[in-house]
């Protein structure tokens, strides 16, 4: 089976991105899944929290989207077993800006991935917040994208907004691009919450994970010791519902899981009322 290329992205910043991206991979891992996880934020956020100085990082994503390196020669293995990451670099910043100029620029990572065949199961890509040419690459190269957001007023302009993206995306460079919604750091006591997340539940019924990830300050200590949550705290809320999220990731995708239980279908929304 190719490897399932999954998206995580939001142009909205601090809405737990990384923190996915670094969970699932974390929680398919445990289920016994080799998975990449792909740091395209040049902040490199996804490859700080594993444990790596971006500074000492010889070879980075930027190789692989500059074509002068496959995506395999320049992943790394992490901590975790069945985990490997490519890297983020000081590099990405600049390409971000040069890929603009090259014709076709948004096919450079769905070719980095297709070059050579992949030992993975699942492929995990972290956005930076925002709509560059990397979340462009991202999104063309996806099969899934998953929206991390919070259950706040200023969610619903952030999501309109990705959604419109996806629309884009789908016109131009791929079509068959599918998306769900994530609710992360939610906050069961907060009116304003609940109330996003009935909206959220009545309007995307079926493109919203049933799983959400509640609020849990494990999450925030899990990167400083280069570890996801599932490996840090695996009794953690937090890692718990993230293994959940990977379960429902299976059912995507109809992988066989360890732990699942049923079949979920993505339903496609493009706008909202
Ligand atoms: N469920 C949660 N509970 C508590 N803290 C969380 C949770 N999820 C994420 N965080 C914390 O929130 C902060 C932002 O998370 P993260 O860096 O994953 O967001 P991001 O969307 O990747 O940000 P950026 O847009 O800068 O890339 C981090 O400090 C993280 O540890
Ligand atoms: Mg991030």
């Amino acid at each position: 089976m190719p490897a399932a290329v999954i998206a995580v992205a939001n142009h909205k910043g601090g809405v737990a991105k990384t923190t996915t991206c670094l969970s699932l991979g974390g929680a398919l891992a445990e289920q016994g899944f080799q998975v990449l996880l792909v740091d395209l934020d040049p902040q490199a956020h996804l490859t700080l929290s594993l444990g790596i100085r971006p500074e000492e990082v010889r070879h980075s994503v930027a190789e692989a989207l500059l074509a002068q390196k496959s995506l395999v020669a320049v992943s790394r293995e992490t901590q975790v077993a069945g985990l490997d990451l490519a890297p983020a670099s000081g590099d990405l910043v600049i390409l971000d800006k040069v890929l603009y100029g090259h014709r076709g620029y948004e096919y450079r990572l769905k070719q980095a991935l297709e070059r050579s065949s992949l030992p993975y199961d699942f492929v995990l890509m972290d956005c930076p917040p925002a709509f560059g040419t990397l979340t462009i690459n991202a999104l063309t190269a996806a099969d899934l994208l998953i929206i991390p957001m919070q259950c706040e007023f200023y969610a619903w302009r952030s999501l309109r907004s990705v959604l419109e993206l996806v629309t884009v995306v789908r016109e131009k460079t791929n079509p068959s691009l599918r998306y769900r919604l994530l609710v992360t750091m939610y906050d069961m006591r907060s009116r304003v919450h609940r109330m996003v997340l009935d909206q959220l539940r009545r309007l995307f019924p079926q493109a919203l994970f049933r799983t959400v990830v509640q609020v849990d300050a494990r999450l925030r200590e899990s990167p400083a010791h280069g570890l996801p949550i599932t490996h840090y705290a695996p009794r953690a809320r937090a890692s718990e519902q993230y293994q959940a999220v990977a379960q429902e990731i299976c059912a995507c995708f109809s992988v066989p899981s360890a732990f699942l239980t049923g079949s979920a279908q993505i339903a496609e929304y493009s706008v909202i009322a």
